[in-house]
C-alpha cells in the first residue's frame, strides 16, 4: 500500500482537479515508493492563487509582529519534528540523515530570524528639503508569490523564499520539486499545525508544467525560484514580458583556491566536504580546485585517500557519509561528463563510475571522482555537473588563480586556502562571486547572512539575511506636508 498525497489550497487537503498523480521513489532504494502526489495543472494554479488573494486580505494587514509570532510557533514544531522530517526526507531525495537535520536546523535558523525581523522591517526618514513636512518610505508587501524550487535542499531552501515572504505579509503557492514532495508537504503541515492560517501558503505539487503556469500566472505577483540557469532564463523571459518581479537562485561552478602556504590538512578536509558532501548536488559544491603548482601532488594525493574511505549507502543507515545521485538522469549526466573529461585528455585520479555492490545496485551511487590535468577550457572545468566530480586546475601564481577562478559563466559560492591575511582579503574583492570563503569550503551558508550569485548564477537579489526583505516588499515613499499650504519642491525652496 503506498501513500496518495494532496495539494492544500485555502486551507483544504484535495487531489488535483483532475485526479492525475505522480509516483516518487527512494534514489537510494528504488522498490521503495515513496508516495503518489497530485499531478497539478491549470485549474489548480488558478484555485491556489485565488486562495493565496483572499488570504492575503486578512494576512498583509496583520501586524507584523504578530506573523512573527507564528514564525516563531513555526521554528519550534520544526524543531520538536527534526528528527522525524529528517528521516523522511533522507528517504526522499537521498542525502544522509547528518545532512537532512541540517537542512531542517537551516530551515529553523530561518524561522527565528524572519520572525524577529518582523519587528524590524526598517523604512527610513529622511529631511525634507521643504519646512513642516515629513519624508519617509515604508515597506509593503507585493501580494501572491510563487515560489519554485529544487529537491537538494527540499526544507531549507523553500523557507528561504516562504518565511520572508510572510513575515513581510505576502501570501504563497509553493510548488516544490516532483523529487521532493513529501517534504514539501511535510513542511506545510509543520506551518498549518504551528497556526498559520488558510490560504497563506498553499501547497501544489507537480512537474515543470505547473511550474510554467505559475510562472505565466496573472494571480501571482512574483516568482522566487531556485533551479538550473537554464529554467531560470526561460522564467526570467516570461516575468519580464509580465513585469513580474522575480528572484532566481541558479547553477554553479565553485572554485577553491589553494595557495602554497595553505594548512594543507585543513584543505583536504575542505575539498572532501566541499566536493563529496551531498554528492556534489548542491548549488555551492566544490567543483574546481585550482591549486598551486608547488603543493598539488601532496594535496591531490591526500584528497584522494581520504575520499576512497567515505562510506557510500542509504543516508538513513548508520555510517552512511555519501548518499546517491537524485535519479538516472543524473547518473547519466554524470556519467557523460565522465567520458567528456577524459576525451578532453583530463586524467581520471579516482572513481569514474556508477558506484555498484552489496546495499547499492538499487540506487543511483556514483563513486566519488577526481579529475587531474585538467585546464580551464574544458567543459568540465566550465559546465555544471551536479554530482561528486572533482577538476583540478593547476596554478602557478595568485594572480592566475583569480583568472582561471573567474573565468566561468557563473559566479555562486568560492573560496581560498593561505595563512597570508593580504592575500585573502585581496580574494575577496578579486574574486567574482557571491559569496567568498577564507579557509573554509564553498558550501555551508548561514540562514541570517545574504546568498546569491552573479553572472549566470543570480539576477541581482539575495536570499537570507536582511537583503531577501528587499525583495519581498515594495517600497512606499511617504510625504507629510504639516505647513498647511501648498508648497512646490524645487521651486518653493528658492524662497528658504
Ligand atoms: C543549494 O544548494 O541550493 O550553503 C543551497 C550551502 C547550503 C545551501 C545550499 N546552506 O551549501
Amino acid at each position: 500500500m503506498t501513500s496518495h498525497f494532496k495539494n492544500h489550497v485555502g486551507g483544504a487537503w484535495q487531489d488535483a482537479l483532475s485526479g492525475e498523480t505522480f509516483e516518487n521513489r527512494n534514489p537510494a532504494r528504488q522498490s521503495d515508493v515513496v508516495g503518489h502526489f497530485p499531478l497539478s495543472g491549470q485549474d489548480d494554479i488558478d484555485a491556489a492563487a485565488e486562495a493565496a488573494r483572499k488570504a492575503f486580505q486578512t494576512w498583509s494587514r496583520m501586524p507584523a509582529p504578530q506573523r512573527g509570532e507564528i514564525l516563531r510557533r513555526i521554528g519550534d514544531v520544526l524543531t520538536a519534528r527534526k528528527d522525524e522530517l529528517a528521516f523522511e526526507m533522507t528517504r526522499e531525495m537521498g542525502k544522509p540523515h547528518f545532512e537532512t537535520k541540517g537542512d531542517v536546523q537551516e530551515a529553523i535558523d530561518t524561522a527565528y530570524y524572519a520572525a524577529s525581523e518582523t519587528r524590524r522591517l526598517f523604512g527610513k526618514t529622511v529631511p525634507s528639503e521643504l519646512p513642516f513636512k515629513f519624508n519617509m518610505s515604508i515597506r509593503r508587501p507585493i501580494g501572491v508569490v510563487g515560489v519554485i524550487t529544487a529537491w537538494n535542499f527540499p526544507v531549507a531552501v523553500p523557507t528561504w523564499k516562504i518565511f520572508p515572504a510572510i513575515a513581510s505579509g505576502n501570501t504563497v503557492v509553493f510548488k516544490p520539486s516532483e523529487e521532493a514532495p513529501y517534504s514539501g508537504e511535510l513542511l506545510v503541515s509543520a506551518l498549518l499545525d504551528a497556526g498559520l492560517p488558510p490560504g497563506v501558503v498553499n501547497l501544489i505539487q507537480g512537474d515543470g508544467r505547473v511550474g510554467a503556469a505559475m510562472v505565466a500566472h496573472k494571480g501571482i505577483d512574483a516568482i522566487s525560484f531556485t533551479g538550473s540557469s537554464d529554467t531560470g532564463s526561460k522564467i526570467g523571459e516570461v516575468c519580464g514580458r509580465t513585469h513580474k518581479r522575480f528572484s532566481a537562485e541558479m547553477g554553479g561552478k565553485n572554485p577553491i583556491i589553494v595557495l602554497q602556504d595553505a594548512d594543507l590538512d585543513l584543505v583536504m578536509e575542505g575539498v572532501v566536504w566541499g566536493a563529496f558532501g551531498t554528492t556534489g548536488q548542491r548549488c555551492t559544491a566544490t567543483s574546481r580546485l585550482i591549486v598551486h603548482r608547488d603543493v598539488q601532488d601532496e594535496l591531490v594525493g591526500r584528497i584522494i585517500e581520504k575520499a576512497k574511505t567515505l562510506k557510500l549507502g542509504y543516508g538513513n543507515d548508520a555510517g552512511t557519509d555519501v548518499g546517491p545521485l537524485i535519479n538516472t538522469q543524473a547518473v547519466d549526466k554524470v556519467t557523460s561528463y565522465i567520458e567528456i573529461g577524459q576525451n578532453e585528455g583530463a586524467t581520471l585520479a579516482l572513481g569514474g563510475r556508477r558506484a555498484t555492490g552489496k546495499g547499492l545496485d538499487d540506487g543511483f551511487f556514483f563513486e566519488p571522482t577526481v579529475f587531474t590535468g585538467v585546464t580551464r577550457d574544458m567543459r568540465i572545468a566550465r559546465e555544471e555537473i551536479f554530482g561528486p566530480v572533482l577538476s583540478v586546475i593547476t596554478i602557478d601564481s595568485y594572480e592566475e588563480a583569480i583568472e582561471v577562478a573567474n573565468d566561468v559563466p557563473y559566479g555562486l559560492s568560492s573560496a581560498i586556502y593561505t595563512r597570508d591575511v593580504a592575500i585573502a582579503f585581496r580574494a575577496l574583492h578579486d574574486i567574482e562571486a557571491g559569496i567568498t570563503y577564507v579557509n573554509g569550503p564553498t558550501i555551508g551558508a548561514e540562514a541570517h547572512m545574504p546568498f546569491g550569485g552573479v553572472k549566470a548564477t543570480g539576477n541581482g537579489h539575495r536570499e537570507g539575511g536582511w537583503e531577501v526583505f528587499d525583495f519581498y516588499t515594495e517600497t512606499k515613499t511617504c510625504y507629510i506636508d504639516y505647513s498647511g499650504k501648498l508648497q512646490r519642491a524645487q521651486i518653493d525652496n528658492e524662497q528658504i
